[in-house]
């Protein structure tokens, strides 16, 4: 019989605490015996490292429109070349960010959102979405070192409010992001877990 996988992505503003808490929830599971497996987007694939390369840390922002695409086609490689086969032998992927920070990102920075489902449409449905959830004014302070061409304040408030239209929607779960570390990982497992 063959061996059942499981997708969760972990969703939320630059500096959430997402990347932290995918890695959390890969050491847990795997200390229970899960085989689980930390992947993100943009990819490591070609297409990702032409994203992170060209679009993130670029002079200005390039066109909202070739930003989608780009991502939606990384997305199609990611899904081919690492999800499907990963959940095909079983294992328990995380992914941090998926479809939903297009939605929220690109979608933010206006782009109908049916638009961006319909060229993110051979992404696969993760069994699990996670949004952890922290106020824009938070991580932009947190993320003052850092520079990205998303992460002016406006931004950040535009992209929270598409997050949470999918929070309302029931698509995305929302995690209460403004608290510790600990307390974030066990809400965060709490819920995956019920889904297993
Ligand atoms: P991020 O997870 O912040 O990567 P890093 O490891 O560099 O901190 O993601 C990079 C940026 O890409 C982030 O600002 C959100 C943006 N993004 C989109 O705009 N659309 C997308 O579809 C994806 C996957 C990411």
């Amino acid at each position: 019989m063959k061996k059942k996988g499981f997708f969760v992505c972990i969703e939320g503003l630059d500096g959430c605490g997402k990347t932290t808490q995918a890695q959390l929830l890969v050491g847990k599971l795997k200390r229970i015996g899960f085989d689980a497996i930390y992947t993100a987007e943009p990819s490591s694939g070609k297409i990702g490292q032409f994203i992170k390369k060209y679009c993130l840390h670029g002079e200005k922002r390039i066109s909202v429109v070739v930003e989608a695409l780009l991502f939606a086609a990384d997305r199609f490689e990611h899904v081919v070349n690492e999800i499907t086969p990963a959940l095909n032998n079983g294992k328990i992927v995380i992914s941090d960010r998926y479809v939903y920070s297009s939605l929220a990102y690109q979608g933010a920075a206006g782009l109908d959102l049916e638009w961006i489902k319909i060229i993110n449409k051979n992404a696969i449905k993760p069994n699990s979405a996670i949004f952890i959830d922290v106020e824009p004014e938070i991580v932009v302070q947190r993320l003052k070192r850092k520079k990205s061409v998303m992460e002016k304040l406006e931004t950040q408030r535009k992209v929270r409010e598409v997050y949470m239209t999918f929070v309302r929607e029931g698509e995305l779960v929302k995690i209460d992001g403004n608290r510790s570390k600990t307390e974030v990982a066990e809400a965060i497992f709490a819920v995956v877990s019920k889904q297993l």
